[in-house]
């Protein structure tokens, strides 16, 4: 564990001692430790936590840490080159930043900041349907690529404004999380009984998130408005009223993978919602290979959860992804610095992906494969 570094309290709030302290900051969870002093109890919880136990947060990262790579040496690595693509949109690195609710929890420029962070790192921000500022408001502060990240209402005319706004306001696919049919059981918002406070607005409604019947306003909101009665009818449902492309988040199984391409999806993003939806699924890290086998190239296929490394980016590309997508690490970015610190966060994840793939032997994006990963790839 990096050093836990705590920011004085004549510090706290000016970008002079922000940017001394960001120095010291090395990673992701350097960030955390310093974010976490300058949240609320509560607001870092509901950044931090997840379902049940948390096993599934523990555990995503941790698939990450088991895995251990096998690397080629005497290759000429003196240029190391992160650029691809995903859906044909040219990316400065294999890494985007996760659809996360509530940004202004971290900072009052919220998901504006993260889209200039985001625009200046070159990669592309996936904005949640629940972000506290309005989708047309993000777009506007960074001309950028950008995927809006769609949540069903069981109103449906509700889902499709948002989806027309969201192809009006230039976002470039629609990213349709499909493992919130109800929200996980968040122990610690119910001990916070965790409410959103008043200038932190669900923005694309302007809606304030204030009932705390059942002890987490949040959570009381989702029930309330989502549709748990989702099926794959709204796959299609959803292409018929968009041509921007679809991906499906929150798949694990193999299967759902299939039945997602056969629908019409694009992409498919491997995830366990960071570990807040069911406790005790399977990693986002072990289910990644087994669904790239079987959508065999018919979409692109991404991952989240877990992700803190270069050395866990580098890890995802072999076992298969296009891209990942990281979550809480840009959120602590956030409350530490705004902007800048979230510029940080992902500028120190491309220098050690950077790192990890010259040291690795795979300077190329595509020289990564498999025979990375030593459990894969048996040596002898
Ligand atoms: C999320 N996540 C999420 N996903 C989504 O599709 N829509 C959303 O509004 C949210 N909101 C949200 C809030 C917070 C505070 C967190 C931490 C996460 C899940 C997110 O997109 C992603 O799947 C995980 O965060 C990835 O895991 P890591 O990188 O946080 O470990
Ligand atoms: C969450 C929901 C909003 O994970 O996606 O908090």
């Amino acid at each position: 564990m990096g050093p836990v570094l705590v920011s004085g309290p004549e510090g706290v709030g000016t970008s002079t001692t922000n940017g001394t302290i960001m120095t010291l900051l090395l990673n992701s969870r350097d960030f955390e430790a310093e974010a976490r002093v300058r949240m609320t109890q509560s607001a870092y919880d509901y950044y931090a936590g997840g379902a049940g136990d948390e096993i599934t947060v523990r555990e995503n990262e941790l698939a990450w840490n088991r895995l251990r790579l096998v690397p080629r040496m005497l290759v000429d690595v003196s240029a190391c080159d992160l650029r691809t693509t995903v859906l044909g949109v040219p990316v400065s690195m294999p890494i985007m930043t996760a659809p996360c609710a509530l940004n202004r929890l971290a900072h009052p420029d919220g998901e504006r900041a993260v889209a200039r962070a985001v625009a200046a790192e070159g990669t592309v921000q996936v904005l949640s349907t629940l972000s506290s500022e309005s989708l047309e408001a993000v777009a506007q502060a960074a001309p950028a690529p950008r995927w809006f990240q769609l949540y069903v209402y069981r109103d449906r005319e509700i889902t499709r404004a948002l989806v027309q706004r969201a192809a009006a306001a230039g976002y470039t696919a629609i990213c349709l999380t499909v493992d919130v049919q109800r929200p996980g059981l968040r122990e610690r918002d119910y001990r916070n009984n965790f409410s959103v406070p008043a200038d932190v607005r669900a923005a694309n409604f302007n809606e304030a998130i204030v009932d705390a019947r059942s002890g987490s306003a949040l959570l009381q909101y989702i029930n309330d408005q989502f549709d748990p009665a989702l099926g794959w009818e709204a796959l299609e449902w959803l292409r018929s009223i968009t041509s921007l492309p679809v991906v499906v988040k929150g798949i694990l199984s193999p299967d759902d993978a299939r039945l997602a391409v056969q629908h019409g999806a694009a992409g498919i993003a491997v995830s366990n919602h960071g570990g807040r939806q069911l406790d005790t699924v399977i990693t986002s890290c072990d289910a990644l290979a087994p669904i790239v086998d079987a959508v065999n190239g018919s979409a692109e296929v991404y991952v989240d959860g877990g992700i803190r490394r270069g050395t866990d980016v580098l890890k995802a590309l072999a076992l298969g992804a296009r891209a990942v997508l990281v979550g809480r690490p840009y959120l602590w970015g956030l409350a530490v610095d705004g902007e800048r610190g979230v510029r940080r966060v992902l500028a120190l994840l491309r220098e050690d992906l950077a790192l990890s793939m010259a040291l690795a032997g795979t300077p190329r994006i595509a020289d990564v494969g498999r025979r990375l990963i030593a459990s894969l790839s048996p040596i002898g």
